[in-house]
């Protein structure tokens, strides 16, 4: 993102989580640009289900691809009796953040990608106030499938689809995860605490840095506890070395 969108971003969104009256935009046009070359925004890999045409095309063990091609039209759990879709996951198969949410919605559902309704907007936002881009991060959920009434995944539902999603952060090697939300926070870390007292605290899953904050379906009932997602998300921009605000 050039300089100029970059300030525009942070200004729009940083209204929109609350914060009118930071000092941005005059630091971030005067600062260099991030050292780090851009990334390709255009390995989004998400085969869907193997079809008549597509199901000689062989992935590669190990790859994103191979992963939805081992999920299959998967029939593991009860989750499968009424979803539209599957949602694998989308974004950049490389990338250094990934969040993980809790499980499709309805426009998810019919769309088969993770984020797409209310909520995916508002995260949208909270992704570009960090000066990236939706496609320079992966998304995935806890499970798949979207459980009845947006209901809780269930523990077989979660044991079913777990494994998968270890699998796509093996592949990924994200940096830093931000678990959405108390059934991800709560879920990946086998802690029951809380979302407003695990939210904020790095933790551990699969090795990998964890950061747990509010869901972004919560922030829209909630627009006061905007700010806590910010604290939380320069958090995570500060770990992977992400120009902050100069007030912060
Ligand atoms: N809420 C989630 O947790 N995940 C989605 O993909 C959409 C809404």
């Amino acid at each position: 993102m050039g300089l100029v969108a970059q300030a525009r971003a942070l200004l729009s969104f940083q209204g929109d989580l609350g914060l009118h009256g930071v000092d941005v935009p005059f630091e971030i046009l005067t600062r260099r640009a991030p050292a780090e070359p851009p990334r390709p925004a255009t390995d989004v890999v998400d085969m869907g289900p193997p079809t008549a045409g597509n199901e000689a095309m062989v992935q590669p063990r190990g790859s994103l691809g191979g992963i939805r091609e081992e999920i299959g039209d998967c029939r593991r759990c009860k989750l499968s009796d009424r979803r539209t879709n599957i949602v694998f996951g989308a974004g950049y198969h490389k990338a250094r953040l990934m969040f993980v949410g809790e499980g499709p919605g309805q426009d998810e559902d019919l769309q088969g990608e993770p984020f797409v309704g209310a909520a995916g907007k508002l995260l949208d936002k909270m992704i570009r106030a960090m000066t990236l881009e939706r496609s320079e991060v992966y998304i995935a959920n806890i499970v798949k499938c979207r459980p009845p009434r947006n209901r809780d995944p269930e523990p077989d539902e979660v044991a079913a689809c777990e494994p998968f999603l270890k699998q796509q952060i093996a592949v990924v090697q994200p940096e830093v995860i931000v678990a959405l939300g108390r059934c991800a926070a709560q879920t990946l870390l086998r802690d029951q605490t809380a979302i407003s007292r695990l939210r904020g605290k790095w933790r551990e899953y699969e090795g990998r840095a964890l950061m747990p904050t509010f869901h972004p379906a919560y922030l829209l009932r909630n627009a006061s506890e905007k700010k806590w997602v910010w604290h939380d998300l320069q958090e995570v921009m500060r770990r992977l070395g992400l120009n902050l605000p100069k007030s912060t």
